[in-house]
């Protein structure tokens, strides 16, 4: 009996061009999953697709963008004819710098993708898994949602709002089958972090009581049983991989 088994299952990720993403659609997929590879970045979204194989499909994809969002679930929808999984993991890290130093247009930046992003995929598959009376959305939180970075004003308040509104949604689905967790990871090394300066990183690291980054891997682990049938008794939850770091 294989555990976690996705066969027969579609699953939608975001963000999973690169990073951490890629890593969840390369286990969803080896978990028998066929995985929607959803991006804003079309080029690099088909690469990983097909370096996936026949279980993978590139879907274009601005979440920020509610048009967009609309198109592309209709379309994954039509390719696939069922969507089970959502893993909301699509996000950027803005600018890092003290509050005083925040543009207005940079800092709704961060919340329009980061957040309203979530919101946007989440509405866009809840009617559908509604109606099928299974779910499992997945959303990629920070430990910056729980502890606050320092010079993260928007990436700290947008990933707290992530782990707030996953909770209540959580308990908005409860009894049609659907289970809506977030994962919160501590610094895992990914291109999200040429957006920060060394600065930044040493304090995040230094952090960790594991005194080590993660590996992508190492979140797609923990996402892979939240997406899976196997995650039945267990919603509005908030998963640390955060090699210690969260103290609750
Ligand atoms: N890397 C870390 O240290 C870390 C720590 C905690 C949480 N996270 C979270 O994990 C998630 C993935 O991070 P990562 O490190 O792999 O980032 P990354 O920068 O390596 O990859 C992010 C991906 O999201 C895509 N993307 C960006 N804006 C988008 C949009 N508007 N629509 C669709 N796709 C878009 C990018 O093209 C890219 O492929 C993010 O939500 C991030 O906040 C990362």
């Amino acid at each position: 009996m294989a555990y976690f088994d996705l066969s027969g299952q579609t699953a939608v990720v975001t963000g999973a061009a690169t990073g951490i993403g890629e890593a969840i659609a390369r286990r969803l997929a080896k978990a028998g999953a066929r995985v929607a590879i959803a991006d804003i970045d079309a080029g690099a979204a088909a690469r990983v697709a097909t370096a996936i194989g026949a279980d993978a499909f590139p879907l274009q994809v601005d979440i920020a963008n509610s048009e967009s969002v609309s198109r592309a679930f209709a379309e994954a929808l039509e390719k696939a004819g069922r969507l089970d999984i959502l893993v909301n993991n699509a996000g950027i890290a803005g600018k890092a710098a003290p509050l005083w130093e925040q543009s207005e247009d940079g800092w709704r930046h961060v919340i329009e993708i980061n957040l309203i992003g979530v919101f946007l995929c989440c509405r866009a598959v809840i009617d559908h898994m509604r109606e099928r009376r299974y779910g499992r959305i997945v959303n990629i939180a920070s430990i910056a949602g729980k502890e606050g970075n320092p010079n993260m004003t928007a990436y700290s308040a947008s990933k707290a709002a992530v782990i707030a509104f996953t909770k209540s949604l959580g308990k908005e689905v409860a009894l049609d089958g659907i289970c809506v967790n977030a994962v919160a990871p501590a610094v895992v090394r990914t291109r999200i972090l040429d957006q920060l300066t060394p600065e930044q990183i040493d304090y995040m690291c230094q952090r960790i009581p594991m005194r080590r980054t993660g590996e992508p891997e190492e979140i797609a682990a923990v996402v892979h049983f939240l997406a899976s049938p196997d995650c039945s008794f267990v919603t509005g939850q908030c998963y640390d991989a955060s090699g210690g770091r969260a103290t609750y």
